[in-house]
């Protein structure tokens, strides 16, 4: 028994920000935030492009592109840090009434911008245990709605959008060959949304309105994820006797340029290996990679056989990754 992806899909809000734009009403420039990450625009959901909006597009789209019916699908697992209930009901859960699926098993999961690896890990098990045949594993954030719009150091980082894979049980070479799933929980704090939980919940009149927004160390987060970067990407390599000859593409989560570029060169693999975009969609957390991937198939990039290497790193501190035979 094996699990691939069959098919992929995306959903990127229509409203695009330039760093021009964001200039006009934060002490910034397209020069610093270009130089400093890699970031040209991002794009930024209306009120109607809600978390659950986007995942239910994307999951269409990828759901199109494989032609099954929805009858087959056997679960849906959104990864999501900004879903459209603090808490519950999940988003899968308003994913599978839109979809207009059976009363299937769905479930959100949240390990930030390491979700989607993580969801991709999950799928994969539940389909190699033969509890499951075929399901959705959706990215979906809507990070503009948890970010300090005054905040400079964080605003000009992030991004809107949701991106989807079918999974199922392997056929025609494809598969989920290997996954690595982590956190170092001491690292907690360098990344997270101080107030509005259980342990320090949202006081009227007390709590502030950056203290329900994403807050960030962002030296200690830089350095966690270029070395994160580098072992989980030799550890499959390691593990599944890959050389950089034989990876086609890694791709990682689009957080920053800077980190990548750091990372490959630790790693000793060219640049031109990773695939890239946080150019124009910023860091969409757990939406990056499937995004990334549905991009690629787009332009034709993804070929039958192709070797690749998803990898993940965010808030927890998360971190993780899959090799990927096409
Ligand atoms: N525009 C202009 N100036 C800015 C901005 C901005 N948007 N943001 C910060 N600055 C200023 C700072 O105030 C500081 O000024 P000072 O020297 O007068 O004090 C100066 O620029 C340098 O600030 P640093 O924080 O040292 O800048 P750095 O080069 O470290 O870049 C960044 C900051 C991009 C956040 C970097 O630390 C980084 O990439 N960290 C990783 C964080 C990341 O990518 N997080 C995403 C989340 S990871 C995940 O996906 C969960």
């Amino acid at each position: 028994m094996t699990a691939g992806i069959v098919s992929v899909g995306c959903y990127t809000p229509l409203r695009r920000v330039s760093n021009d734009e964001l200039s006009k009403t934060l002490d910034t420039s397209d020069e610093w935030i270009r130089s400093h990450t890699g970031i040209s625009s991002r794009h930024i959901a209306s009120d109607e492009e809600t978390c659950s909006y986007m995942a239910t597009q994307a999951a269409r789209m990828a759901m199109e592109n494989a032609k099954i019916d929805k009858k087959e699908l056997g679960f849906i697992i959104v990864a999501t840090i900004s879903p459209d209930y603090r808490d519950f009901p999940a988003t899968a859960n308003l994913v599978q009434k839109e979809l207009g699926v059976g009363n299937i098993c769905s479930f959100d999961i949240k390990a930030a911008c390491t979700g989607f690896t993580y969801a991709l890990a999950l799928g994969r098990s539940l389909i190699l245990s033969g509890a499951l045949a075929t399901g959705l594993v959706i990215g979906a954030e809507k990070l503009s709605a948890i970010i300090d719009w005054s905040d400079r150091a964080t605003a000009v980082l992030f991004g809107d959008g949701a991106g989807a894979v079918l999974l199922g049980s392997g056929n025609g070479g494809e598969d989920i060959v290997d996954s690595i799933m982590r956190t170092d929980g001491s690292g907690a704090d360098a990344l997270y949304m101080p107030v509005g939980g259980t342990s320090t919940p949202f006081k009227l009149g007390e709590t502030t309105e950056s203290e329900l927004c994403l807050t960030m160390d962002g030296h200690r987060v830089y350095d966690f994820a270029v070395k994160v970067n580098v072992e989980v990407v030799r550890e499959l390599m390691i593990r599944n006797s890959l050389t950089n000859a034989d990876i086609d593409y890694i791709v990682p989560h689009q957080a920053n340029y800077r980190i990548i570029l750091a990372a490959s060169k630790r790693a000793n693999i060219p640049l031109e290996k990773y695939y890239l975009n946080m150019d124009e969609y910023a860091n969409t957390s757990s939406a990056s990679i499937p995004i990334a991937l549905a991009e690629m198939d787009s332009k034709g990039l993804l070929k039958k056989g192709m070797k690749i290497i998803t990898v993940g790193f965010g808030s927890g501190l998360t971190y993780g990754g899959n090799y990927i035979i096409w």
